[in-house]
């Protein structure tokens, strides 16, 4: 496994198959990398905990950082390399970066655009100037960021010229054997919160009934609730019949906000 943290070091890479990360790494993110290894590009991950994606009072500064757990578990899931910048190699501080424009997914949907409104500029200006640094052929994401993933395609599509052979892939939400979501914030639930922190997934299992099922569900285990929707899967806007539809909940518990989706049958 080598690791990378000079740009001039990943020429040798471009053409990979990224799987971005902020280290922490989970089942989740293992699954990425064991589906990135099974195509022909060799996979580079890559650790960076992004400040431009976190608020003032967001958990940036206590955010896990797990390094040598993460090169060791990626090395294992068949990654070759792991890109692991400093803060002054991602964003220079003379230089002039591009920033996309954040396409309308990420802007109008009123659910994590809502509640984090700096989140998506800094999702799409980290993983812009990934992709500008490793140039991949293909860059995998997790499905359990549902919104992310459908920003990031978004951003690709409205910017073919910049990546014009760039694929996007998304891996499925792995879950604890009780069903909880894989995420590296779990690691914040204590052991009176993580039975309640079951409610998501339960909310989602309720989605055929609506909305307010979906709520009435978090509010039982006494989720502070932030959204429990169900949406076109691919805008995020209302749903439109004959279109794929996705529940989306998201809920504070003890303060840890968790997010989960799931399609709607
Ligand atoms: O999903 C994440 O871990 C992050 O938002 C990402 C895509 C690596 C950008 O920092």
């Amino acid at each position: 496994m080598q690791i990378v943290s000079d740009i001039a070091d990943l020429t040798g890479f471009h053409n990979c198959s990224l799987v971005p990360t902020m280290g922490a790494l989970h089942g989740g993110h293992t699954s990425l990398i064991r589906s990135a290894a099974q195509g022909d590009r060799p996979v580079v991950i890559s650790v960076f905990v992004n400040p431009t994606q976190f608020a003032p009072g967001e958990d940036l500064a206590t955010y896990p950082r797990t390094l040598a757990h993460d090169l060791e578990v990626s090395a294992a899931a068949g990654a070759v390399a792991a890109f692991v910048p400093g803060v002054e190699t991602m964003y220079p501080p003379n230089m002039d970066l591009w920033v996309p424009s954040l396409p309308e997914v990420a802007t109008t949907p009123g659910l994590e655009d809502a509640s984090r409104p700096h989140f998506f500029t800094g999702v799409c200006q980290v993983v812009a100037r990934l992709f500008d640094l490793t140039r991949p052929s293909m860059a995998w994401f997790g499905e359990k960021d549902w919104q992310q993933l459908q920003v990031v395609r978004a951003m690709v599509g409205e910017h073919q010229d910049r990546w014009p052979d760039l694929e996007i892939h998304a891996g499925e939400t792995v879950r604890e054997p009780d069903g909880l979501a894989m995420s590296s914030r779990n690691a914040y639930l204590d052991q009176s919160a993580r039975p309640r922190a079951l409610a998501l997934g339960a909310a989602l299992q309720v989605a055929t009934s609506g909305e307010p099922a979906m709520r009435r569900v978090l509010l039982e285990a006494d989720l502070d609730v932030d959204y429990a929707v169900i949406r076109d899967a691919e805008t995020l806007q209302s749903p439109q019949a004959g279109r794929p539809r996705r529940a989306l909940v998201a809920a504070t518990l003890d303060g840890t906000r968790l997010i989960d989706n799931a399609a709607v049958g």
